[in-house]
């Protein structure tokens, strides 16, 4: 049975990433928030904490620690700043863990130190234009030409794009074959062929990157087999999702720190505001929903460390840990009143940067589909 007691072990990461994330992420969130700056100094800082690719195995630069314990990490550094908790999202499940289980021996010995060390940064091409949540339909193509791939095509949102060394590119290799035919490469990021292009005005995540990237005939290493590629996907979004989850139980108990503090300090009617009823409902809710999303992100954990299968139970954190987020940075400023909507305390970033996960690694509607599939044995997503 899962057991809610960490170990020693787990206690000292916890305190080091908290230290860290108060330290180092939490004084320069709102400036790089307000100049959309996308901090690699910070970036490499937490590479040298050893907080990229800590799933990963030593022998190939990580720190081997167990999902359970990645989470404690994730979700300090989501309370500190979602913008650097995206980057470790990214690099350590999108990319990592998918050269962890599918890429060859090679592969893994040549992207996954750098990618640990902060050397290189890796993105996750998945999604194009006119491909979100059908995600098998994709446009991007890839052809073997001299027994090399050669791949042109376009993705869309991309984190880290503008940044990143590597590019896991999904595409497909024959239309006809629908999700069997598609396929994942590496792809070097520094040759003709492949730009890039920042996009800006984004509502929240305002200090993490994201990128339009353009692929004319650029060449790739397929990892894995031909007609892996959705399936290198989705296990890709099975630890994603996971991360993201993770990522806002930090948002919500931030949210809640930074609520009950203010309650406690800010007086109306010659009283702490935290003595009214109606200012502590609002506490209680967000303690509970912060409560249940940690619940259900180390159940999914406990899942993946025991080499469970986990799909479900992931979909199922990351609905509730991303609407719970939502929820609880909107009880924050509420909480907070006027001051909660500037930037003086971090409860009006806290709901910017929480919006988009309902959205990114697969919307609520999708976790729901997937949900509702498994429970009842019918595909609702069949047109
Ligand atoms: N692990 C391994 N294989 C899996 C899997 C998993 N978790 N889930 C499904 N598969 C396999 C299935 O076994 C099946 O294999 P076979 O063909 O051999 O039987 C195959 O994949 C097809 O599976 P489904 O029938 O479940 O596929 P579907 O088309 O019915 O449903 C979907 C797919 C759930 C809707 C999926 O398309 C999906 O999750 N869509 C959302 C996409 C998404 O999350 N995008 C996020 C982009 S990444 C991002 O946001 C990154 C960023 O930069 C922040």
């Amino acid at each position: 049975m899962i057991d809610f007691e960490l170990t020693d072990e787990q206690r000292l990461i916890r305190q080091t990433a908290r230290d860290f994330a108060d330290g180092e992420i939490v004084p320069r969130a709102r400036e790089n928030d307000r100049n959309e700056h996308f901090d690699t100094e910070l970036v490499q800082q937490i590479a040298d904490m050893g907080f990229l690719g800590a799933i990963v195995p030593e022998e190939y630069g990580g720190r081997g620690v167990d999902y359970r314990t990645y989470a404690l990490i994730v979700e300090e550094i989501g309370r500190g700043c979602s913008a650097m908790r995206t980057v470790v999202s990214v690099v350590t499940s999108l990319v990592c863990s998918s050269i962890v289980r599918w890429g060859s021996e090679e592969q893994k010995q040549e992207w996954l130190p750098q990618l640990c060390s902060g050397e290189s940064l890796g993105c996750f091409g998945l999604t194009e234009p006119d491909t979100g949540s059908d995600a098998a339909n994709l446009k991007t193509r890839a052809k073997e030409v001299d027994g090399k791939w050669r791949i042109s095509g376009g993705k869309m949102w991309i984190s880290l794009g503008n940044y990143s060394k590597l590019a896991l590119v999904f595409a497909q290799t024959d239309p006809e074959k629908k999700h069997k035919g598609l396929a994942c490469f590496l792809v070097p990021t520094d040759q003709p062929g492949f730009t890039t292009q920042a996009i800006h005005h984004k509502l929240g995540l305002k200090g993490s990157d994201t990128a339009e990237l353009a692929l004319d005939d650029v060449e790739g290493d397929l990892m894995g087999e031909v007609g892996d590629g959705f399936k290198i996907a989705m296990s890709a979004l099975d630890s994603g999702r996971y991360s993201v989850a993770a990522g806002c139980v930090g948002i919500c108990q931030g949210s809640l720190d930074a609520s009950i503090a203010y309650s406690k300090e800010r007086t109306q009617f010659e009283r702490p505001i935290g003595s009214f009823q109606l200012v502590q409902e609002m506490i209680a809710d967000m303690v509970v929903q912060t409560e249940a999303a940690r619940g259900l992100v180390w159940r999914a954990g406990w899942l993946k460390d025991q080499g469970k299968p986990s799909t479900t139970e992931t979909s199922i954190a990351k609905l509730y840990a991303t609407e719970a987020a939502v929820k609880c940075a909107d009880l924050g400023i509420q909480v907070h009143g006027g001051s909660g909507y500037v930037d003086d305390y971090p409860v009006e970033r806290y709901l910017r940067d929480a919006r988009v996960t309902t959205l990114y690694e697969g919307t609520s509607q999708i976790q729901k589909l997937i949900i509702g599939r498994a429970y009842t044995g019918l595909n609702a997503l069949v047109p």
